[in-house]
């Protein structure tokens, strides 16, 4: 046994190579093993607890397993969704992405998301436009199910799909949505991002293939909107590529470092 605040300052020592904040992380993952929040820990430094099961935690920290997967929760758009090994850990930036789409979803459309990984942008999305229908796809069946948990977690209904793109949905679409996965495939990456699915990573040989077959699926339909996430770099191939398109207008737009992340393309009316 072991008092907390030896506890946390022992383990706060271990995460100094893998943690920005390490007495934050080691918090983070005490108030998880014992179930309590982090005022608790603050409140009795002296009570002692069983530390074996503590390190466990620390030590899979130390391995750089991204801190999201050990407690099973993330943090995204100021809400608390539940995250598992197998599926993407949403990003911050991802949030931009919903606040594009938001301004251009109409009442009554129907809105698509293309790779829902944890549900959190149709989640978001839903719960901003109760009345409008949202259907989702992802091809990882882990992420399909944790989905469902998080929709069931914020009360909403989406309509789920384990499928390719919009595969076998059978019926049109207004908006579609999607952050595919866009890295180059090879690109050797961050160590945590070791830990995260390969399929919500990888868009192909150029890291562009998913996002162009959106497009061109995009196009193909009779959707109005489309709005993708993407890499930083990828701005110009998107730029040229979607010039075989007549009849619509395409924005790109920055993150908070003033990276171009993604765009939204609207058809034009009449
Ligand atoms: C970058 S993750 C995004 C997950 C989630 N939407 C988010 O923003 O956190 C990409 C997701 O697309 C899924 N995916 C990859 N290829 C797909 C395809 N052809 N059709 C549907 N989903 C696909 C992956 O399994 C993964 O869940």
């Amino acid at each position: 046994m072991i008092p907390i605040e030896k506890a946390l300052k022992e383990a706060a020592d271990m995460l100094q190579e893998v943690a920005d904040r390490p007495l934050l992380e080691a918090q983070i993952l005490l108030a998880h093993y014992l179930r309590c929040d982090r005022v608790f820990l603050h409140a009795h430094p002296e009570t002692l607890i069983a530390q074996q099961g503590y390190f466990e935690l620390v030590r899979r920290r130390v391995n750089f397993e991204p801190i999201e997967y050990i407690i099973g929760e993330v943090s995204f758009y100021s809400r608390l969704f539940y995250i598992e090994p197998g599926v993407l850990i949403p990003r911050p930036e991802t949030e931009l992405l919903i606040d594009k789409v938001t301004q251009k979803i109409e009442p009554t459309e129907t809105i698509a998301e293309i790779g829902v990984g944890s549900g959190v942008i149709s989640i978001l999305l839903k719960l901003q436009f109760p009345h409008n229908k949202v259907l989702a796809t992802d091809i990882n069946p882990k992420a399909i199910s944790l989905a469902a948990k998080n929709a069931k977690k914020f009360g909403v209904q989406i309509e789920l799909y384990q499928t390719s793109y919009l595969d076998g949905i059978g019926e049109e679409v207004d908006i579609i949505v999607s952050n595919p996965p866009y890295i180059k495939e090879g690109e050797k990456l961050a160590k945590p991002l070791d830990f995260e699915p390969k399929e919500a990573l990888f868009g192909g040989r150029n890291g562009d293939e998913v996002l162009k077959e959106i497009i061109d699926r995009f196009f193909a339909s009779r959707a109005r909107v489309l709005a993708c996430e993407m890499g930083y770099d990828q701005k110009e191939a998107i730029a040229k590529y979607v010039q075989r398109y007549s009849g619509f207008t395409i924005e790109f737009y920055q993150d908070l470092a003033g990276l171009d992340r993604g765009f939204v393309i609207e058809r034009m009316r009449g």
